[in-house]
């Protein structure tokens, strides 16, 4: 990296302004409101060229203390002193105190005394981590996503934060991308409602108000659909599945009024992102209605070059401002180039104005101009972050996220039996998730920690049974910090390692032959899901498969809780083991929100929002794929020529919407009050539900629609509404959904959102699977 001298916090506020150039010759601004629009204007006025530039800058903060989270790969950079000293923006630096001193250095020689920003990846959470998004999405709650959002952005605003990178409401169906995690899943309908509610939790109704932040929605677009799921590959998609499927969901974020936008990384029709005029400017910008600031993601701007789309860095800045890309993530392309460009006559100098003016205002719209330091305050940062509340939020939404998956009988724990813990995960506090750069394992609670609260303890025991991972499972090229360490010293001292493992091993067994119940704490390392950590196998790490197949040779009773970031291959376990329940990374109260439903404290709700694959070769996988012209027909599997594996289902093992309780349900099918529906009118669809089981429980019901003609090919059927509905033991409930017209809208031959007439079946049930249906016609 080119190396810029870094900043002396403490000679430039002693120096105040000495040598730095004053185009306006003003006193540190003093106001007591926002900027007024004719204001800004007058400000953008007069400031230089330059200066115009620097604020399209983002760099880290260790430009201005040498310290800072980094979130992307370091390269050669163009940055020199003066445009480092001036960038608008600044990325992971934080800490009200630390906040406050280098605004104050910056505003201080900053020509105008323009505040600065400051931003961060603030995804499942601040010090208090909440389930990892792809969990969220389990709880099938954007209300409860909503609050975490708003509790996140509360932490992150004393702690000094303007903006969050979050949230990611890239659509995923290829479980071996390692970012699913960051997801909300495959459905477009049901992501499009975790986005707006994050969107609004992150920001409420204004962002002036104290303990708001800035949302960013990204990656855009198409980031979540990586050819064979490889991080960063080219994204091949048709305009016509870009826009039905993959748009929405940012749509919502935006008529939320997500102040920014990120680009993604990937290549759209074989334009990258950033570069992509048509995708910025004409969909983005004109049909999707964006105002706010387009920020590259990181290094991206100089990505395009790697891509082969553009001859260099001036070519970079050219194509990336023409696009409308109003930040640059750390490549220094514009603070080096644009001055040249614009001097040459190469690129309009109201390409800078326009994205200069957008990130004074979206400083405006934060109201840094009349309070630059916001919401930092070192005192409420102790008062607020990692409360009570926030935890007990965590813990509510843990629980409410995990996915019961299998279950013969063996679970809630009987408090009367003996219980074996056995896995690397009984005690295992590194449980955040690979998004969690501030939020620290000590303060999460493990499941041994939680289990000693509320069982006997005379009639419970706790083994680690084996690593996380062993020898043969590299994890290279992670940070010093990030945990990956722990395993790499393990496997330099490989014999003591293995009579280490062998012991554990013994030790395991043993308890599992005098146990009544075995609960096996297993999953992915932590950092093998998130960015750029795709996975071919998805599954248990082998080490782990060993120790779970010794244990169901000695003991009947084994129930898993599986602790990872996507959906894996685990045909295997489902098999074997008597219960499986899903936790994904459950956040800060993992442990005693494991309890809760491993002692039936609370029962089971979660659903999945992506599809388990019954194996790897059939991923991507998801419930709402196009209708074929040869479907399969289960039960004919000898009809050949049809749209079948010849070795495995069609189906995967557990399909998107699935999810158990401990108690049973009947639900009835649909019923239409009306067979045909006209323009403006409403079909209420009606089922009857009824708690058959003896525990109070939770389902999330489920309205799926199928558009049997129509002029493009439509999905076998999509996700259009869901409730949930709490049942007391024996009780019965009449849900009934509205369909309406703009419920039936895609995208058309005609090329625009728009419904047809024609026949529509209506499903109601518990998970994507549901068959029974009720038709209705729509008339035009
Ligand atoms: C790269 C990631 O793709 C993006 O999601 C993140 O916001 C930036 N790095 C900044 O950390």
């Amino acid at each position: 990296m080119q190396d810029v001298r870094r900043w002396n916090i403490e000679e430039i506020i002693a120096n105040k302004r000495k040598g730095c150039k004053d185009s306006a010759g003003t006193e540190p601004l003093q106001r007591d409101q926002s900027m007024k629009q004719s204001e800004l204007e007058q400000l953008l006025k007069s400031m230089s060229l330059e200066e115009k530039i620097n604020q399209m800058l983002q760099v880290t903060g260790d430009f201005y203390l040498g310290k800072t989270v980094i979130t992307g790969p370091m390269r050669e950079n163009g940055f020199t002193e003066e445009s480092v000293a001036q960038a608008g923006s600044v990325i992971g630096l934080l800490g009200a105190d630390v906040v406050k001193k280098v605004q104050k250095a910056y505003m201080e020689q900053q020509p105008h005394h323009i505040p600065l920003l400051f931003m961060l990846d603030v995804i499942n959470g601040f010090k208090t981590v909440f389930p990892i998004p792809l969990g969220q999405g389990a709880t099938f709650e954007p209300e409860l996503s909503r609050r975490c959002a708003q509790a996140a952005a509360k932490e992150a605003a004393v702690a000094g934060l303007h903006v969050t990178f979050a949230p990611m409401v890239d659509l995923v169906r290829d479980a071996r991308w390692g970012r699913v995690m960051e997801s909300t899943g495959e459905d477009t309908y049901l992501n499009s409602c975790f986005s707006k509610a994050m969107v609004e939790g992150f920001q409420g109704s204004d962002l002036k108000e104290p303990y708001r932040v800035a949302a960013c929605i990204k990656h855009f677009a198409g980031y979540g659909a990586p050819d064979a799921g490889r991080d960063y590959n080219t994204v091949e998609l048709s305009e016509h599945t870009l826009r039905e499927f993959y748009l929405p969901a940012y749509q919502a974020g935006i008529e939320a009024g997500s102040a920014l936008v990120m680009t993604s990384f990937n290549t759209i029709d074989g334009v990258p992102a950033t570069g992509n005029k048509w995708l910025m400017r004409d969909i983005l910008r004109d049909e999707m209605g964006f105002d706010g600031v387009l920020i590259s993601d990181w290094a991206a701007m100089e990505e395009i070059i790697y891509h082969g789309y553009c001859e260099d860095r001036s070519d970079a800045a050219k194509r990336s401002i023409a696009a409308g890309v109003d930040i640059d993530m750390m490549t220094g392309i514009y603070s080096e180039r644009l001055l040249e460009l614009i001097q040459n006559g190469t690129v309009e100098e109201s390409l800078v104005d326009e994205a200069a003016m957008r990130i004074l205002e979206l400083k405006n719209k934060l109201g840094l101009f009349e309070n630059p330091y916001k919401d930092a305050d070192e005192e409420k940062s102790r008062e607020i972050i990692l409360c009570r509340e926030h935890r007990e939020l965590a813990r509510e939404c843990a629980r409410k996220s995990f996915v019961l998956l299998k279950n013969e009988g063996i679970l809630p724990i009987r408090k009367e039996q003996k219980t074996a813990f056995i896995g690397p995960y009984t005690d295992n506090h590194n449980i955040l998730g690979a998004w969690s750069f501030i939020g620290t394992s000590e303060d999460a609670v493990s499941i041994r920690d939680a289990a000693m609260e509320v069982l006997d303890q005379s009639k419970t025991t706790f083994f680690q049974g084996c690593p996380v991972l062993d020898d043969t499972v590299k994890l290279e090229g992670f940070n010093s910090g990030e945990g990956a360490e722990e395993e790499s010293k393990a496997a330099t001292n490989l014999e003591a390692e293995k009579v280490k493992q062998e012991k554990m091993l013994q030790e395991a067994i043993e308890a599992a032959k005098e146990a009544d119940l075995v609960i096996m704490p297993l999953g992915e390392h932590r950092l093998q899901s998130g960015e750029a950590c795709s996975r071919a196998e998805i599954v248990i790490p082998e080490v782990q498969m060993e120790l779970f197949r010794k244990i169901c040779q000695v003991q009947p009773n084994v129930a898993v809780v599986l602790f990872n970031g996507r959906p894996l291959d685990i045909r295997e376990i489902s098999g074997k083991a008597k219960a499986v329940l899903e936790v994904w990374m459950p956040g800060t109260e993992g442990g005693h929100a494991i309890l809760d439903v491993l002692t039936g404290t609370y029962n089971p709700t979660g659903k999945l929002t992506m599809s388990f694959p019954y194996s790897v070769g059939q991923v991507p996988v998801h419930y709402n794929e196009y209708s074929t012209g040869r479907p399969h027909v289960p039960g004919k599997d000898k009809d050949r020529f049809r749209s079948k594996y010849l070795d495995i289902p069609n189906t995967p093992l557990y399909p998107f919407g699935y999810g158990l309780s401990y108690t049973s349900f009947e639900v009835s099918k649909a019923e239409l009050d009306r067979r045909e529906m006209k323009l403006g009118q409403v079909l209420n669809a009606t089922v009857k539900i009824k708690n058959t089981g003896e525990t109070a429980g939770t389902q999330v019901l489920q309205l799926y629609i199928r558009d049997v003609k129509a002029s493009v090919v439509r999905p076998v059927k999509e996700l259009k509404g869901f409730c949930k509905v709490h049942l007391l033991p024996g009780e019965e409930k009449s849900v009934t959904f509205e369909i309406r017209e703009e419920m039936l809208r895609f995208y058309s031959e005609n090329k625009v959102f728009e419904s047809e007439a024609g026949e529509f079946q209506v499903f109601i049930g518990v998970d994507s699977s549901v068959e029974d249906y009720e038709r209705f016609y729509l008339r035009k």
